[in-house]
């Protein structure tokens, strides 16, 4: 399953970063793969509203936030931790494990948790930036989540916060499939 991250993983520089992203993703909550992006279908375009829609979500995100890096000048480690936490940043969304039922709260924190021990078992070095990588995907909510967590002078934040955002509008197509 990972594989269909493929792309979006080699847009990461850092190879201890790419590492860390491959392994969090290996140790997804299974549902995460199936379920759609909202499961009311309210909050995300209709068309992600289908089995693998919360990956379809993710890889427009991810094409957003590289977009949004170029646009902004964010580059080199910078950009592989707005990379990284936009391809793991609902990861947890609906708790940690076959939970699919609903989107959870403070779910940014989930992945932490999640991410802690996947970190120290597989001697992840420090250089990637591991704490930056929290910190974008605790605050990738923003006002949407609770607690309310963000700062807008956080460039990087900002970034993960915008692409989650651009990419999850009905209005706004953003187009993977090439
Ligand atoms: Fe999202």
């Amino acid at each position: 399953m990972v594989e269909l991250f493929e792309a979006e993983i080699r847009l990461i520089i850092n190879p201890e970063v790419r590492k860390l992203v491959w392994r969090c993703l290996e140790n997804a909550p299974t549902y995460f793969w199936d379920v759609p992006s909202s499961n009311t279908g309210k909050y995300h375009p209709k068309d992600e509203f289908i089995k693998g829609g919360l990956v379809l979500h993710t890889k427009r995100a991810v094409n957003v936030a590289n977009h949004l890096c170029e646009c902004l000048s964010i580059r080199n480690i910078d950009r592989d931790c707005v990379l990284a936490a936009t391809i793991m940043h609902d990861l947890c969304k609906n708790g940690y494990l076959n939970n699919a039922g609903h989107t959870v709260d403070g779910h940014g924190y989930l992945w932490t948790e999640l991410a802690r021990s996947i970190y120290t078992k597989n001697e992840i070095s420090e250089k990637t930036r591991f704490i930056t990588i929290s910190r974008l995907i605790l605050m990738h909510m923003g006002q949407y989540d609770l607690p309310y967590v963000s700062d807008w002078s956080d460039e990087l934040a900002t970034c993960v916060q915008l692409a989650d955002y651009i990419s999850s509008r009905e209005d706004i197509i953003v187009d993977v499939s090439k």
